[in-house]
């Protein structure tokens, strides 16, 4: 059976991280595209050289031909512009929607039977934008975002309580931004709920909140610390996830940015969600059921989001 064809549309620092990490999981060949001469390509043989090495089998290939990605089982999308400090990630809107577009056109034209993950920001409102300029079905367009930052939450979480990060299972729901909706209640080590760790003393409700909060702010924190872009190993690592889950059908439980018609009382748009990621998309969307709170965080959060797309709708008159 031939290899799986991952396309990876962008080829900047994320996508370069994608390439590596799809060629060390021999997770299929893999195609890069992007309008910038040379990185693709570069960014391809470089790392087919460190094949020998790494002792993998895969073979990469750089473009600016979209036609180099037809039949692609996957393609993740990173093309767009980052963040740089100060800059939110809806700033990113106007350039980035216009980058869908053509991303969007492309991937109809040449690899409709493809399982599409959108990382570039406005995460939600891109992927929404995405699937409208692509016009593939919404179970195979969907967005990275909730695996990112629930691993954030539990990579801090593990720190707080000194354990391994294996046992440290979280979800972070709603949009991909400030409004971001880390449930505690739906966090545990090894299934011990965050309040009765709190109730055990293991940690204050305090350091919860900060750590809650840092989540939020953890997109931002590693801009201010680069400087010159955003965060690209842990988005990368967690794309491949959702791409491995797909290819391997293996119905994992994810939270991600996907269509909800109809699950949290939510009508006909994209956000994040807990989903189970297998060979038919985004196969289910788990209706999970919010307290007062939560509800109304995730309320704030879907606002958010709305925001975004009627911004879209109103610099792209195609898609009102
Ligand atoms: N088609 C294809 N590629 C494009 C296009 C386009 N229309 N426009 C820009 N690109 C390419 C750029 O040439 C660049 O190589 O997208 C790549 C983006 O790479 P980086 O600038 O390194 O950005 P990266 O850190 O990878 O983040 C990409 O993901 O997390 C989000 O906010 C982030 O929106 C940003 C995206």
């Amino acid at each position: 059976m031939a290899r799986p064809k991952i396309a990876l549309i962008g080829a900047g620092q994320i996508g370069g991280t994608l390439a590596h990490l799809a060629a060390m999981k021999e997770l299929g060949d893999v195609v890069l595209f992007d309008i910038a001469e040379g990185t693709p390509e570069g960014k391809a043989l470089d790392i087919a050289e460190s094949g020998p090495s790494e002792g993998f089998d895969a073979r990469l290939k750089g473009t600016q031909d979209y036609a180099d990605i037809a039949g692609a089982d996957v393609c993740i999308v990173t093309a767009g512009v980052p963040r740089k400090p100060g800059m939110s990630r809806d700033d990113l809107l106007g350039i980035n929607l216009k980058v869908m577009k053509s991303v969007g056109e492309g991937i109809a034209a040449n690899a409709p039977d493809a399982f599409v993950i959108c990382i570039t920001n406005p995460l939600d409102a891109m992927v929404w934008a995405l699937r409208e300029f692509s016009g593939l079905p919404h179970e195979k367009v969907c967005g990275m975002a909730g695996v990112l930052d629930s691993a954030r939450f539990r990579h801090f979480l593990s720190v707080e309580f000194d354990v391994s990060m294996k046992d440290v299972t979280a979800f972070v729901l709603g949009g991909h931004g400030d409004t971001m909706v880390p449930l505690t209640r739906y966090s545990t080590v090894g299934g011990i709920p965050l309040p009765d760790l709190v109730d055990m003393g293991w940690t204050t409700q305090d350091k919860l909140d900060a750590i809650v909060q840092r989540t939020r702010d953890g997109g931002a924190e590693i801009v201010g610390l680069l400087k010159t872009g955003s965060a690209f190993y842990a988005p990368a690592t967690s794309a491949i996830e959702m791409a491995e889950a797909y290819l391997k059908d293996q119905k994992r439980l994810l939270p991600c940015a996907a269509y909800v018609d109809g699950a949290l009382g939510l009508k006909g748009m994209y956000v994040g969600v807990p989903t189970i990621i297998g060979a038919g998309g985004i196969e289910r969307v788990v209706d999970i059921k919010l307290n007062k709170d939560e509800q109304a965080m995730f309320d704030k959060s879907v606002e958010a989001v709305n925001g975004l797309v009627a911004a879209c709708k109103g610099i792209d008159s195609s898609l009102a």
